[in-house]
């Protein structure tokens, strides 16, 4: 049977070159939200190269969305799954806290928490088939310093640091469960940053440069091999921050 990974938040930037990076040995279940058009260049592509990617639209921020989201990857899988990387998220709107709502506030932790929450407690059965299983969670440098332009996110992302050890302890040792706390990473999540901000953030950064999609997918894929690390948070961001 084909190994299967199920990569959510698939249509953005870092979650397009996760899917490809995995594609050459995994099937690839790709969650989007609504961005179809985004993904069609490397469903020809992952085609071209006999790989098999399906498609699946959910919006994760609900719970009916996440079941059914579990549903279909599992119709489409044969009931096993390998690897599930909760890579969807995102800032909804930028936010100092004076200005946060309970709007803010569920909407920032529904897209990023409860949803990294959800699947990881409703794909357990289909991990648990697998001989080399493992959950991935994509969080932030925010969990180090905060999110100065979005609290309501930083702190959403810190939750899901916590449930990652949490998780890789009460799995353990048929799941492994890791995850990566990108720096700058260049997708649309940065449009609209103004290009002096960006520079002073490659200005402060050692390795003088900012991080692309491939660094996170290369460090998915550096996770799934490693099978002596569980409970790990790995910082990706060219020495932003040093621990
Ligand atoms: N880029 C960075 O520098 C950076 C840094 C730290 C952490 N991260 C984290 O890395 C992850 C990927 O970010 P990215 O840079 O690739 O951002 P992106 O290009 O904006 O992609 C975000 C992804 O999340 C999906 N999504 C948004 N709302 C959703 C919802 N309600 N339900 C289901 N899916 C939804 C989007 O789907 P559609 O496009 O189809 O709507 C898209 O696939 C996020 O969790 C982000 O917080 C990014």
């Amino acid at each position: 049977m084909k190994k299967t990974a199920v990569i959510t938040g698939g249509s953005g930037g870092i979650g397009l070159a996760i899917s490809n990076q995995l594609s050459s040995e995994y099937r690839i279940i790709l969650q989007y939200h609504k961005s179809l058009e985004k993904i069609r260049g490397l469903l020809d592509l992952i085609k071209q190269n006999l790989g098999e990617v399906i498609p699946i639209q959910a919006d994760l921020s609900t719970e009916a969305g996440c079941r059914k989201f579990h549903e279909e990857a599992c119709s489409a899988s044969e009931g096993q799954i390998d690897v599930l990387v909760n890579n969807a998220g995102g800032i909804i709107v930028r936010h100092t806290t004076r200005e946060i709502t309970w709007e803010i506030l569920t909407e920032h932790f529904a897209l990023n928490t409860y949803s990294t929450m959800m699947l990881s407690s409703l794909f357990i059965d289909q991990l648990e088939k697998s001989n080399n299983a493992n959950i991935i969670n994509i969080t932030s440098g925010a969990i180090r310093n905060g999110s100065l332009t979005a609290p309501a996110y930083g702190a959403a992302k810190g939750a899901v640091d916590v449930f990652t050890r949490g998780l890789a302890h009460e799995l353990a040792p048929k799941i492994r469960v890791n995850a990566i706390a990108p720096g700058v990473i260049q997708t649309q999540f940065y449009d609209g940053m103004p290009p002096e901000i960006l520079a002073k953030l490659m200005k402060a950064t050692p390795l003088g440069k900012l991080g692309t999609p491939d660094d996170v997918a290369h460090t998915v894929r550096f996770l799934i091999e490693n099978t002596y690390m569980t409970g790990e948070t790995i910082d990706l961001n060219g020495g932003l921050v040093m621990r």
